[in-house]
């Protein structure tokens, strides 16, 4: 196979610049509405069951919560057991009915996704009616099996672990490079991958997490130690220190506050070509404690071959100016699909200035379809994954618009003072429209840069 020139990947406005930070997107966490089983408790109508713990709020809190609020989960609280949720009823009822919990800021009315969480107004109802009627609850014998976890894992318990050889040492104050670590895979032929996740050492420490595939032939960091944490500026040539953040590595996955794993359904998922490396790219945010982290990650093996493939693609702007003081700044990015491809979900990736992310579609008479519009929060960074996937073909438009508050009333802005740009941490911006999309098995990021006919002819006729 005849690779195309790096050259020719970068004419692709997906590929304009290598970010670091390439997101995958998570979690086909079925939330199927909760079956509802038993009337609601009303005061027009006491004769009607009220509603217990083990029968009518157990089942909800399994289905939209535990994977967050259980034991090791990143949520303060496990909502488990009676015991453990019962002195939260109220504040379960609120944020029901708020609507800030489960989190997910998706604007309503655009776009369906299969990992939305979100409570259906009956369920509010019931978890409302529980709270009313002193939180009752009810008999053990109606509980829904307990759900089980594999320990801190969210994804079934994986074949395989992989982590880091040494743990990172996290100083106590100041900003941290970006920090690499290599891990050999070993793997003596191709595997895809059907699940995977990461468990971050020290969750209070990564801000977040990237995970790529350098397949052997590759050239980056090759001349960085493996198994031994480093940052781009201990590396020896000019080059290399360059080179570390610019990659055309495949991710595996990502981790960011909220996310969830990556899971695909059978006959789609992600190649470790046989000698890959594993390489992970940590930001660790300091907070006055010091810290060793170790990472890992998670696999679990597709049992055939897919047919499809997933690859992670990128929107990105970084030659923006966002002024002092401005409180709707607007970042735009556009490319065309170099071939077709069937689109299955997004990442919107901002810093603490971002306030609004939106991907379109531009059609061939100019208007827009808008396929998804968030209300970012810095806190919440999370995927969003297509309950229908959208075949698109070759010469597709694609836009990402982001708007950043950097005015004072953003309460998370560092400095409404400043003008920012592009950069790495987090009082510095980014506008990143990570998406993933499915192509044939066998194709590969590469391959897949490499334009058709009809490719060439949309970005012509721009
Ligand atoms: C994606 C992870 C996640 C999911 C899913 C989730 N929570 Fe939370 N929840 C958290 C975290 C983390 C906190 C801690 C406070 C924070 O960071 O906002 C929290 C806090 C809370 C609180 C404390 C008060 C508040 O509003 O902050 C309540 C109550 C709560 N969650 C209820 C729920 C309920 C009920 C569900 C399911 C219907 C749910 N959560 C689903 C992560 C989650």
């Amino acid at each position: 196979m005849k690779l195309p020139s790096l050259d020719l990947m970068k004419q692709s406005e997906f590929y304009r610049r290598p970010s670091r930070w390439f997101p995958v997107f998570f979690g086909l966490l079925a939330f199927a509405a909760a079956e509802s089983r038993v009337a609601l408790y009303s005061q027009e109508n006491p004769a009607v069951t009220p509603v217990t713990f083990y029968r009518d709020v157990l089942p909800i809190l399994q289905q939209h919560c535990q994977v967050c609020h259980r034991q090791g989960g990143i949520a303060p609280m496990a909502f488990q057991t009676y015991a453990g949720t019962r002195p939260y009823a109220a504040a379960i009822a609120t944020a029901a009915q708020a609507r800030t919990m489960p989190p997910w800021f998706a604007q309503k009315g655009i776009g369906k996704f299969s990992n939305d969480p979100s409570l259906t107004d009956r369920e509010i109802d019931m978890l409302t009616a529980w709270m009313k009627n002193n939180a009752p609850a009810g008999s053990p014998t109606d509980a829904p099996p307990p759900r089980i976890w594999s320990g801190d894992w969210t994804i079934s318990a994986p074949e395989l672990e992989l982590k880091m050889s040494e743990p990172v040492s996290i100083p106590a104050g100041g900003d941290i490079e970006y920090t690499y670590e290599i891990v050999p895979t070993r793997f003596s032929e191709d595997r895809w991958v059907q699940a995977s996740e990461i468990l971050p050492g020290l969750p209070e420490h990564v801000h977040h997490a990237v995970v790529y595939i350098r397949k052997p032939e590759s050239n980056w960091l090759r001349h960085a130690p493996i198994g031994k944490p480093f940052t781009a500026s201990m590396l020896n040539s000019p080059e290399d220190r360059r080179d570390a953040m610019w990659t055309d590595s495949d991710i595996l996955l990502v981790y960011a506050p909220g996310s969830t794993p990556d899971q695909w359904p059978e006959g789609l998922a992600k190649l470790i070509p046989a000698g890959s490396d594993i390489v992970f790219q940590m930001h660790y945010t300091t907070n006055g404690k010091l810290g060793r982290d170790t990472s890992r990650i998670g696999l679990i093996f597709a049992k055939n071959p897919p047919k499809r493939q997933v690859l992670t693609l990128q929107l990105t702007n970084d030659h923006f100016v966002i002024p002092p003081g401005v409180p709707d700044y607007r970042v735009e990015a556009r490319g065309t699909l170099p071939n077709d491809a069937t689109l299955l979900g997004f990442f919107p990736h901002m810093h603490l200035r971002g306030k609004k992310f939106e991907y379109n579609l531009i059609r061939k008479d100019r208007s827009i379809d808008t396929l998804l519009r968030v209300n970012y929060h810095f806190h919440w960074q999370m995927s969003y994954r297509l309950a229908d996937p959208l075949p698109l073909k070759a010469g597709t438009e694609l836009q990402a618009v982001a708007w950043f508050d950097n005015s004072k009333a953003n309460p998370h802005n560092p400095d409404p003072t400043a003008a920012v740009r592009w950069g790495e941490q987090t009082y510095d911006e980014m506008m990143v429209g990570f998406f993933d999309v499915a192509v044939d098995a066998g194709s590969d990021k590469w391959k897949f840069f490499q334009r058709t006919a009809a490719g060439n002819n949309a970005i012509n006729a721009k």
